[in-house]
């Protein structure tokens, strides 16, 4: 493991165009590389984050980036600690300049889950500390990190394969798939609703990653043509954390992008097991949720979640590979 190689050491990781394509892809080998030094029970002899300790910040609800955080610093001899919504001052009677000099006094880094993009980064600015975006309205780069660690492992290769994500085409985990698909060099297809379209600005940094790895970042409003060829169809939940009451509204506009098996087929990719499903989670796949028990299924069948080319669970288990390696990188 050439960890120092990497060039990580005291770096945050805000969102995926703070690294460069080398980086990126470097972070995903050391996941791989730690993945196997941990079923070899390794960890356990060479920690390599004995005595850091973390802190986890989370302003909204979250299952795999709190889960694989605090696991993947045990592994390697840390310590967590988690402070949710209402258990410090922050922002409400403490500044977020203010609460990051005090946490970067105490803590070796710090992992942030909230809405402002702007609070992780005066995090990253007043702590001192790296800092890592566990997902913002904006980005979600650890996310992503796992989904090209997870499409790697199954096919062997990133470059040349093609990625449409299918839904609402402007969230943080689709903004983070575009420029981290096209730092990958593979070919993404943004399919959504036009009033779902992506932020300019967002569509600018990815094709100047597209450009740079002779790849294309594309957006299409047509589900039947957008998803022709795709090797990876990657949906994610059609209102995210803070956009609850735009949630019927998504309903109609997001019903005719549900990922079903008519879908797959559009692919061209079955038939010849060219093609996989990947899904962020939490998904709306079946009845068996609060929002879901009456509606079912939204934006993927049960069909596809449950079929052998969907993959999701070994995503969510990358989750905490990568956000090890991440973690790793950026403090030995
Ligand atoms: N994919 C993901 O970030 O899941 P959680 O919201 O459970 O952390
Ligand atoms: N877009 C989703 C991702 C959840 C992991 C949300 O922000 O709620």
């Amino acid at each position: 493991m050439n960890i120092a190689g990497l060039g990580l050491k005291g770096k945050s990781l805000l969102k995926l165009a703070d690294l460069s394509d080398q980086q990126m892809l470097g972070l995903i080998d050391l996941a791989c590389q730690l993945k196997e030094r941990k079923k070899r029970g390794e960890h356990l002899r060479s920690p390599l984050l004995h005595g850091r300790n973390i802190c986890l910040i989370f302003q909204k609800s979250s299952t795999r980036t709190h889960c694989a955080t605090v696991v993947a610093v045990l592994d390697e001899g840390g310590h967590t600690e988690y402070l949710g919504q209402n258990d410090i001052h922050f922002g409400k009677k403490e500044s977020v300049p203010d609460t990051a000099k005090v946490l970067g006094r105490m803590f070796d880094g710090i992992l942030f889950r909230g809405f402002s993009q702007r609070t992780v980064e005066d995090l990253a600015k007043y702590s001192g500390v790296p800092v890592w975006n566990g997902l913002t309205d904006d980005w979600h780069p650890t996310q992503i990190l796992a989904d090209l660690q997870t499409v790697r492992e199954h096919f062997g290769t990133l470059k040349g394969l093609k990625l449409a994500f299918v839904g609402d085409g402007r969230n943080n985990v689709c903004n983070s798939l575009m420029v981290g698909c096209a730092m990958a060099g593979m070919d993404m297809v943004n399919v959504c609703p036009p009033e779902l379209a992506p932020d300019n600005a967002v569509l600018a940094l990815a094709r100047q990653a597209a450009a740079r790895n002779h790849c294309t970042v594309t957006v299409c409003h047509d589900p039947a043509q957008g998803v022709r060829g795709a090797n990876v169809l990657y949906t994610d939940v059609w209102a995210s954390m803070g956009e609850e009451s735009l949630f019927q509204k998504r309903l109609e506009l997001l019903r005719p992008f549900q990922v079903n098996m008519d879908m797959v087929r559009q692919t061209g990719n079955l038939d010849c097991n060219r093609v996989i499903f990947l899904h962020c989670l939490p998904a709306f796949h079946d009845h068996n949720t609060e929002i879901t028990k009456e509606i079912g299924a939204l934006e993927v069948s049960d069909e596809v979640f449950e079929a052998p080319f969907s993959l999701v669970f070994d995503e969510a288990e990358n989750r905490m590979h990568t956000i090890k390696a991440m973690i790793v990188a950026s403090l030995t």
